[in-house]
């Protein structure tokens, strides 16, 4: 009731900020200018606004995105707004395993430091599909690509946090329709099987899993003593590209609950917080939203759940590369 009640009102909680902060407030007198960070889907909606406000306070920013034109077309903006900006753009395709190995490879040539990675691209709602590596869509972009790059990424990172002794953050992009999902949380039994197939479930399916994969990675992480965080967050509703497969439903959602929703300066507030905030050194394994701290679901924080799913996903990849 508390968190409802901040939503509609955008009071703050304990953090100091709540569902009505910005992402340029949340980073208000941050110096980002020691930072690079990658931002899958920085071409759009919550990413694009999280690329500019970053680049704004000062970070190298690389715009990771499958649809170039967009990228270029994101950068431009930022850089038209603000000349020193510092951005890049860089082609991933989540729904190629290959594609996701060969950006890991021309980021790694580069040279660049990586201190934040932002696993932000996603898909909604689509109707059934296999990508390129046969798996579903939802599970495969929102959650399979991105958990192949996070560790493609992560000697990277962990370089990185120890040359510099800035730590490492890695946030994945949840949602609450992490809730709703299938009984049992991930389909391990049947992950491709199309009769069974719910687009709404399998979204809160591959919502349920970046959550799962962001402790499970938090966990292994603390293990071996990295200076690098994972934690996961929900934006908030905001009316974006991602309700392309269901625009009617959304708008008409958003009319009845409008109270509920944000814009997107808002929409990536928490992202930006949790990336960056002084305030949250140290804290790994944990859910946001809103800007704070919250209990995701049960399953979310089933430990046996996380380590399954991490030892299916790496068996994805393997028999992936196997094609
Ligand atoms: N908006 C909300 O209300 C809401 C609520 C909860 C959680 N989220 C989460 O927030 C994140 C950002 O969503 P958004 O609302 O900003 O939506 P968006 O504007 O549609 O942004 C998503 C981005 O992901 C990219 N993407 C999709 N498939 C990709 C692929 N295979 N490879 C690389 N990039 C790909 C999209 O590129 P294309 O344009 O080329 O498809 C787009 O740039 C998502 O993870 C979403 O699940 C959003």
């Amino acid at each position: 009731m508390v968190g409802i009640i901040s939503l509609v009102t955008g009071w703050p909680g304990p953090s100091g900020f709540g569902s009505a902060t910005t992402a340029e407030q949340v980073t208000e007198g941050i110096d980002a200018s020691n930072l690079t960070v990658i931002i899958t889907g920085g071409a759009s909606g919550i990413g694009a606004e999280t690329a500019r406000v970053m680049a704004q306070r000062g970070a190298q920013v690389i715009i990771a995105a499958r649809n170039m034109e967009a990228a270029n077309e994101a950068k431009k903006k930022i850089v038209s707004s603000n000349s020193a900006a510092r951005v890049e753009t860089m082609k991933l395709d989540l729904n190629s395993l290959k594609s996701v190995r060969e950006f890991a490879d021309n980021f790694i040539a580069t040279n660049l430091p990586l201190n934040i990675l932002i696993n932000n691209a996603g898909v909604m709602f689509c109707p059934f599909q296999l990508s390129e590596d046969g798996v579903e869509m939802q599970f495969a972009t929102n959650h399979l690509g991105h958990f192949y790059l996070t560790n493609l990424l992560l000697e990277k990172i962990k370089r990185t946090a120890k040359e510099t002794g800035i730590e490492g953050r890695i946030v994945n992009l949840s949602s609450i329709a992490h809730l709703h999902t299938y009984p049992e949380g991930i389909r391990f039994d049947g992950i491709n099987d199309r009769s069974r197939y719910n687009e709404k479930k399998a979204y809160g399916q591959s919502k349920l899993a970046n959550i799962l994969h962001a402790k499970e990675l938090s966990r292994r992480l603390k293990d071996e003593g990295a200076n690098v965080t994972a934690n996961s967050v929900h934006p908030g509703l905001i009316m974006t590209d991602l309700m392309r497969h269901s625009l009617f439903q959304m708008k008409v959602l958003k009319i009845l609950t409008h109270m509920f929703w944000k814009n997107v300066p808002q929409g990536a507030a928490t992202s930006c917080y949790v990336a960056m905030h002084p305030s949250l050194k140290g804290i790994t394994g944990k859910y946001f939203l809103d800007c704070n701290e919250k209990e995701p679901s049960d399953l979310a924080e089933n430990e046996k759940l996380a380590k399954q799913l991490w030892t299916f996903s790496e068996e994805l990849v393997k028999s992936a590369q196997r094609l």
